[in-house]
């Protein structure tokens, strides 16, 4: 019996049978345990005299000890938050290790700070306002965000960047007032609206819990949502960032349609040329992502224009009722018809948009849960690490129901996002609706998803031949967090409509 039919079962048998077109959400995700265990990112960049902040991400019982061994000079450990703060003068690579105890015992593990040019080594894991609050965002929202990312554990899991979306600045000629305010005072400088009334206190507010966080503009005159952008200002409003304390710029293509061309590459890229150029000679390390929907295969070319991510394709959400086609058409084919992993590595990482889990807006004045099935957020979470995306979650983050939670907190799925290779995976076959997803890991093994598009539950294999390996393989179920056995040849499984199966397997020496 398949895990479907198996809860049906009992549905009927306890009286509970009220819908049998719902798909139930199984949590698959084992619970953290109580010793200690270290998450997350294991390589870190950061610029020469920026402003370092890294909270050691580890689950476990409370109270826990944390301490970096072998810690650079410059940088120091709060050993009862984890907190790296500080700053790194000379460049190069430090080797070092968190260590974090508790009554259970201890855990270590390497992480590597490299201090350079380069920042996101791996993809970036954080939430974004925008799927959820959309044009309603306000500080408060942000505030109880970054709350809830404490308060879900999710920091514990690597998740660091709180990012609010648009919206935030002036609003000239709104029938809203707390959207009507000047522009920008006498020294040129951006206002945000009333509904911000002092970003510096709101990113000290963020910063203080060890996370980071994000600001969106656009190099037209208007954000998407009609809102005061950059467009003549370019140095002052990154300075503005620079003076709010910002970490992480979102510069979304837009109203730049008025006043810039896009029939060519150069047009394409002047205005995010311009804009890395003046975050490279900011005393800030401030992540850049790309939105201009792909327009110029932008993976060609979005790291040469300082980007640390750029949006592949359209909004995975502008239609609500169209998530699950968006997911299979952007995430899936736009990335397969494009070899879009020929592009990404650490630095500068394809960007589908962001994880449609949970509570989003249905752009129609109510805040309601995905339309994606179950089977279809678990696609959505294993394809993402497959192909090194950011791990950014947009739906409520303070409703955050236990099958959302587990679905943003696998420890072995978000591994394979964060590997450190940051090598992305491709599609090795398909077969119809069967397709077998690979990512090559940096120790060696690699990890697989098997997924199946079609209508009914089906049998999928993964071929050894397609995934390129020999021999036996130590098969291991991320989402269970259990091992299959040792195969030969092929691994095969069956995965429900709009589902996945994703393991990973090592090669077992000598046999
Ligand atoms: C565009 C972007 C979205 C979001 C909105 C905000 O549509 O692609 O991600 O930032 O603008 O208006």
């Amino acid at each position: 019996m398949s895990k479907k039919q198996f809860f049906l079962v009992i549905m009927v048998f306890t009286g509970t049978l009220t819908s049998i077109s719902q798909e139930p959400k199984i949590i698959l995700t084992p619970k953290p345990g109580p010793e200690p265990r270290i998450n997350g990112t294991k390589i870190f960049g950061v610029r020469p005299g920026s402003p370092f902040l890294f909270i050691i991400p580890a689950t476990g019982k409370r109270p826990m000890k944390y301490e970096v061994l072998n810690i650079p000079a410059g940088l120091r450990c709060d050993p009862a938050t984890g907190q790296i703060t500080g700053s790194l003068n000379g460049r190069g690579e430090y080797l070092t290790s968190f260590k974090v105890t508790n009554e259970l015992g201890s855990a270590i593990r390497e992480f590597k700070i490299v201090c350079g040019d380069k920042l996101a080594l791996t993809p970036n894991m954080g939430w974004n306002s925008w799927y959820v609050w959309e044009n309603n965002v306000t500080d408060k929202i942000i505030r109880n965000a970054a709350d809830a990312m404490v308060s879900s554990g999710m920091i514990d899991h690597g998740y660091m960047y709180i990012n609010i979306d648009d919206c935030w600045s002036g609003k000239t000629g709104s029938s809203d007032s707390t959207l009507l305010v000047e522009p920008r005072d006498k020294n040129g400088m951006i206002n945000s609206n009333r509904r911000f009334p002092d970003m510096k206190s709101l990113t000290d507010y963020i910063h203080s819990k060890g996370l980071k966080t994000g600001i969106y503009t656009s190099p037209g005159p208007f954000t998407c949502a009609g809102h005061v952008a950059v467009y003549g200002h370019e140095e002052q409003d990154i300075a503005r960032f620079v003076e709010w304390g910002y970490d992480f710029l979102k510069y979304d293509w837009c109203s730049y349609d008025i006043i810039g061309r896009k029939d060519t590459l150069p047009d394409l890229q002047k205005p995010y040329l311009l804009v890395s150029e003046i975050l490279k000679k900011q005393k800030r390390d401030i992540v850049l992502n790309l939105c201009q929907y792909g327009m110029g295969d932008v993976w060609k070319w979005g790291k040469e224009v300082g980007g640390q991510s750029w949006r592949t394709a359209g909004d995975l959400g502008g239609s609500f009722e169209g998530i699950g086609t968006a997911l299979f058409r952007d995430g899936f084919d736009v990335y397969s018809k494009n070899s879009l992993h020929l592009y990404g590595g650490p630095g500068g990482w394809n960007d589908p948009d962001y994880l449609l889990l949970g509570y989003l807006s249905n752009w129609n004045g109510k805040t309601v849960p995905t339309p994606l099935t179950p089977d279809e957020q678990y696609t959505q979470v294993s394809l993402w690490s497959l192909v090194a995306a950011p791990f950014i979650f947009s739906g409520d983050i303070t409703r955050m129901d236990d099958f959302t939670l587990s679905l943003l907190t696998n420890d072995e799925v978000i591994d394979v996002d964060q590997d450190p290779m940051g090598k992305p995976g491709y599609r090795v076959s398909k077969v119809g609706d069967m397709e077998v997803w690979k990512r090559k890991l940096e120790d060696g093994s690699h990890a697989v998803g098997l997924f199946n598009r079609g209508k009914t539950e089906t049998t999928v294999t993964a071929l050894w031949a397609d995934l390129d390996i020999s021999g036996y393989q130590k098969v291991r179920d991320l989402w269970r967090q259990k091992d299959i056995g040792n195969l030969k040849d092929k691994f095969i499984t069956r995965v429900p409509s709009h589902g996945v199966v994703m393991v990973r397997m090592w090669p077992l020496k000598g046999k």
